[in-house]
Parts: structure tokens; C-alpha cells; sequence
């Protein structure tokens, strides 16, 4: 049975190579810290934080206003290559933990600011994330979060989920549906008015999600290891017609600057 977990990458399995990832979204990092005012002495809790954005970063512009980031994931894998970062940077600020959205270990209103980037989709429930999040947030404080948008808006996984259905049953697919399912409909207000937040702002931002060339995109989609468990499912002539897919369907994205897809995804603030 398929609960769009399974298609996701083993994210401990793949914590070494996330990182490859990291500079095609920077563009949505530097939206997301835009959109909450970090205040001097705050405590921030980077949720979903992956390999440790956008809460390195907060941490580093932030240092000298004497705040906090606790970074946290539910895979521990991500978290140690997080830490291990912290460690380079010699960052004082931050600490590390492992445990899941729907079961945080930390106290009632113990932060002033929560960010999430690309997080809250992947829950296995998103209502008790947020439930979660809600409750480990002061009075007052306030949430930025990003989700990826519509699956017509996220052309990159757009294409492979297409090119790979000629092949794989619909739970074995990458996981377009479970990573836009906040994008769809009402689904993300719907969400924030289940769990009650005294104000919530949604907006749909774009990007260009940019490579040299389609090559490019393969090269790293496979390099990652995000896809594995498809390309594990099929052999080297069903790879081929796969990878000749995404590069017909790339084909309208070509610019004189390269690869070029604009990308929608939406960022939300919220207050306790
Ligand atoms: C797409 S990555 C984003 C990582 C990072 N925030 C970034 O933007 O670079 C999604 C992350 O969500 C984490 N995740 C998935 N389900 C989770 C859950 N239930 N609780 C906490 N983290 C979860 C994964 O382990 C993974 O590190």
C-alpha cells in the first residue's frame, strides 16, 4: 500500500549527496529569510532541516545578534552531515537533534522563530507537524515555511514522473504527488485553519531553477541518488527511453542561457 512515503528517497541513504541540490535552490533560502525578521537573542528552530538550510545560514547572518538555531530531522543521517557543516563553519550557535515533526522532543513555547524549507509535504502527517510546530512556538512567534507548488509548476519532476510511468505502477513513481500536495487546491489554507494560527499569509513565488543543459539535470538527478529506487526498478533500455523523455519534454525550456524552469513553490508565514 502506498501512503506516498515510499516513493520518497531513503533520505539517510542519500545524506551525503543532498548537498549536490543545494545551489539550484538557493533562491528560496534567501526569500524565506527575507520573509521573517530574526530578532536579537531569538531562539530558531530549522525544521526538516536536511543538510542544515536554511538554519546555517541563519545561524552565520545572524550570529552576532546572539540568537540560537536548533537544527532537527528526522533522518539522522542528514542531521550528522548538518552538524558536520556546523562544525567547519565553527558556528557556536546551533545544536543538532534527531526526531520526527509529529513527535518533537522540545518543550511547550520554546522558540521564537520556526523555519522549514521543503519540509511540511513530506510529513507522514502534516496536520500533526503542524500541531507540533504550533505548540513549541512562544505566544507571538512566528513560522516561515516553503512547499512546492502544482505538479505542472515543478517541471523537472514533472518530467520524470511522466518519462517513468510508462514503466512503474503509480506508488513505485517519484514522488511529484506527495511533494506538491500542499500545492494543490486549498490544501496548504485548509491546513493552516485545521491547526489555527492568529494570522497566515500564502504566497505562490517563482524561480528559475537553471542548468548548463538537460544533460546537466540528468547527470545530477542520477549523481544524488534521489531517483534510485526508480532506476533500480528498470533496465538499461528502459532507462534510455526514460532519459530521452526528459530531455523531449525539457526541449521548450532551452534558452541561450541554458536550461532554464521557472519553478513555482509557496511560502508561508504564519503567528502563534
Ligand atoms: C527536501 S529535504 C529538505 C531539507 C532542507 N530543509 C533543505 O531545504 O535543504 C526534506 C527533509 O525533510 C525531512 N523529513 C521528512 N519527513 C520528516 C518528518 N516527518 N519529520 C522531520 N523531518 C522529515 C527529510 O528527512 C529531509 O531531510
Amino acid at each position: 500500500m502506498s501512503d506516498g512515503q515510499s516513493q520518497q528517497p531513503d533520505w539517510n541513504q542519500i545524506a551525503g549527496k543532498f548537498d549536490l541540490w543545494l545551489p539550484y535552490i538557493e533562491p528560496v533560502n534567501r526569500d524565506l529569510m527575507a520573509s521573517i525578521s530574526i530578532s536579537e537573542n531569538d531562539h530558531v528552530l530549522d525544521l526538516a532541516c536536511g543538510t542544515g538550510e536554511p538554519g546555517l545560514s541563519i545561524a552565520q547572518a545572524f550570529g552576532a545578534a546572539n540568537i540560537h538555531v536548533t537544527a532537527c530531522d528526522a533522518a539522522q543521517a542528514m542531521v550528522d552531515v548538518a552538524e558536520k557543516k556546523a562544525e567547519q563553519l565553527a558556528l557556536k550557535n546551533m545544536n543538532f537533534i534527531s526526531c520526527p515533526a509529529e513527535q518533537l522532543i522540545f518543550s511547550d513555547q520554546q522558540f521564537d522563530k520556526i523555519v522549514c524549507r521543503f519540509g511540511l509535504m513530506l510529513f507522514k502527517d502534516p496536520e500533526k507537524g503542524l500541531t507540533e510546530i504550533k505548540r513549541v512556538m512562544k505566544p507571538g512567534a512566528s513560522a516561515a515555511l516553503t512547499v512546492w507548488s502544482r505538479p505542472e509548476k515543478m517541471p523537472s519532476m514533472y518530467w520524470f514522473y511522466q518519462a517513468f510511468k510508462a514503466f512503474l505502477p503509480e506508488e513505485q513513481l517519484p514522488p511529484l504527488k506527495v511533494v506538491t500536495s500542499l500545492g494543490v487546491g486549498h490544501a496548504l489554507e485548509n491546513l493552516f485553519a485545521a491547526v489555527g494560527f492568529s494570522h497566515v499569509n500564502i504566497e505562490r513565488r517563482n524561480f528559475d531553477f537553471c542548468f548548463n543543459n538537460v544533460e546537466a539535470l540528468w547527470d545530477l538527478t542520477l549523481r544524488s541518488d534521489v531517483m534510485q529506487a526508480q532506476f533500480d526498478a528498470i533496465d538499461e533500455k528502459k532507462k534510455q527511453i526514460v532519459k530521452q523523455s526528459v530531455f523531449d519534454q525539457s526541449a521548450e525550456f532551452f534558452t541561450q542561457n541554458g536550461l532554464v524552469m521557472p519553478t513555482e513553490y509557496i511560502l508561508v508565514n504564519a503567528v502563534k
